[in-house]
């Protein structure tokens, strides 16, 4: 399905869930955000049929996000549901790693392959400080087993001015020692308590630290749909990756939409929500009506972040917690 600016969408991102074991404070504050009953979830029958729908409608790829989508209970029963419908050929997920070690085997036997996990320091006490919990040396090990296990690993590292900047060159140097694709991401205003005022560390300040220690650095040309401006490093196992998330830079590839877990779809990540597609299956309508309306969705879609900001009905607020959203 193509969208107005020519776009092909056939990615979409579902948050299997609203909780969280950690409480990284760019996302969550302190005591958590007020979760939602499990009846305002979307049933795993729910987002199955829905991937049915957008399979039919050309989808290719799907990521199951949170919250963490290993707390949501038999999570590895809707993986298993997913893999069996055949229409998706990229089934990947992101995971704080805390809870996923005892699911490899069953991983590898569905062939899901592709993990993201979040990782923004490699010091233990910066790390508890980012998450507000003590599970760093579990989060490598999970890193050390998937890696071992031949998984296609990313690393996500939110970089936050004067919190873990110091951490820009070991995480990078991760990606020399190991098959391991780093990512850096700028921070965005998604922890509901986001200081408008605050000093964004940018994408451009990111890679001259970068280029800075790693003079060999180079450009690879993008592909279509990453987010991340992608470098490589001769002699290096895994590529860096640079994602403007608050500069926004990609939007012109875009090729996703968004789930939240309450069944809330997000054309683009900016916006706040553009229809609830939970209460629309719930009042009884068929699977034509289900894809007319992704089709109508997909049509809409803003042209870049700062359009959907502008859409938003509330505006002024800051938005909410990204693990209701899924990054
Ligand atoms: N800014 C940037 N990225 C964020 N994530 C969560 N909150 C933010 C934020 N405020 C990303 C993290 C995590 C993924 C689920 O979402 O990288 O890995
Ligand atoms: Fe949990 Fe991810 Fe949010 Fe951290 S960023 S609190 S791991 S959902």
């Amino acid at each position: 399905m193509n969208d107005s600016f020519d776009r092909t969408i056939d990615y979409v991102r579902i948050a299997v869930t609203d909780r969280c074991n950690l409480r990284c404070f760019y996302c969550m504050p302190a005591e958590g955000i007020p979760y939602e009953p499990k009846a305002q979830l979307l049933s795993y029958e729910e987002i199955t049929r829905l991937l049915r729908v957008l399979g039919d409608l050309g989808f290719k790829k799907v990521r199951f996000t949170g919250g963490e989508p290993f707390l949501r209970k038999d999570f590895m029963q809707l993986l298993e549901s997913t893999a069996a419908l055949g229409d998706y050929s990229s089934i990947h997920i992101t995971s704080n790693g805390t809870l996923l070690q005892k699911h490899i085997t069953k991983l590898k036997a569905l062939g899901i392959t592709k993990i993201n996990l979040s990782i923004d320091s490699l010091d233990k006490e910066r790390f508890k400080k980012i998450t507000r919990r003590d599970d760093f040396e579990k989060v490598m090990q999970t890193f050390h087993m998937l890696i071992d296990n031949g998984f296609q690993v990313k690393l996500n590292a939110v970089i936050m001015n004067g919190i873990n900047t110091q951490d820009i060159l070991s995480l990078a140097a991760l990606a020399e020692t190991y098959p391991v694709d780093v990512r850096f991401i700028e921070e965005m205003p998604f922890n509901g308590g986001y200081k408008e005022n605050k000093q964004l560390y940018s994408a451009r300040d990111i890679y001259a630290d970068l280029k800075a220690h790693y003079t060999d650095l180079e450009a690879l040309p993008s592909t279509h749909g990453d987010t991340a401006s992608l470098l490589s490093m001769p002699n290096f196992k895994g590529n860096i990756g640079i994602i403007a998330a608050f500069s926004r830079t990609f939007c012109d590839t875009c090729n996703r939409l968004r789930i939240s877990s309450k069944g809330e779809i997000k054309s683009c990540l900016y916006d706040d929500g553009v229809f609830n597609i939970r209460d629309y299956m719930r009042e009884g309508v068929s699977d034509e009506a289900l894809a007319a309306k992704f089709s109508e969705i997909i049509r809409l879609k803003p042209k870049d972040g700062f359009e959907a900001e502008k859409m938003r009905k509330s505006p002024s607020q800051s938005m909410k917690s990204m693990s209701s959203i899924g990054g």
